[in-house]
């Protein structure tokens, strides 16, 4: 497969650029941790990332409240109740194969969360951290 993350325009226009040219693609998770990271112009941090995720950021919940503080379990919806299959990949091998979907809920859950968007470099460290959460 062609390597597009080396390509400057950042992970939105990649995104445009790969729907329009093949629909649905799939990626993995260290694929979207490198995109994430070229944008942010610095490392990742997997300790930034686990206590990011963890925190509240001014409102009622953290990213744990939903998808508890290890990733690693089923995660509870916190309004709703409903079962959320684990984010770590390693605990589910779908997680962080489709981008569309991977931006969908960070778009989503970050609104909720911290009444804005994920910065690329909080979806750099939070991604760091859940590919370091193994068995
Ligand atoms: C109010 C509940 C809730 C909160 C809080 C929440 N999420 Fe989610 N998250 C969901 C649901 C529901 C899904 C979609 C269902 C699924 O994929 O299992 C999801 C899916 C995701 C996905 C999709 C991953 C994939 O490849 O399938 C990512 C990434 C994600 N959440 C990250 C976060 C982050 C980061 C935070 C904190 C900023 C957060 N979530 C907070 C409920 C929540």
């Amino acid at each position: 497969m062609r390597s597009i993350f080396g390509m400057s325009h950042g992970l939105g226009g990649v995104l445009l650029a790969l729907a329009c040219q093949q629909g649905a693609w799939a990626a993995t998770p260290s694929d979207l941790l490198s995109a994430y990271t070229t944008q942010a112009g610095r490392p990742a941090s997997a300790a930034r990332g686990q206590s990011f995720f963890t925190s509240r950021h001014g409102g009622e919940w953290s990213c744990a409240s939903c998808h508890g503080s290890t990733a690693s379990q089923e995660g509870k919806h916190a309004s709703t109740g409903k079962a959320i299959r684990p984010l770590a990949p390693a605990f589910n091998p779908q997680r962080f194969t489709d981008e569309s979907k991977v931006e969908k809920w960070f778009k989503r859950n970050c609104q909720d969360v911290l009444s804005r968007e994920c910065s690329a470099a909080e979806k750099a460290d939070v991604l760091a951290w859940l590919i370091t959460v193994q068995p």
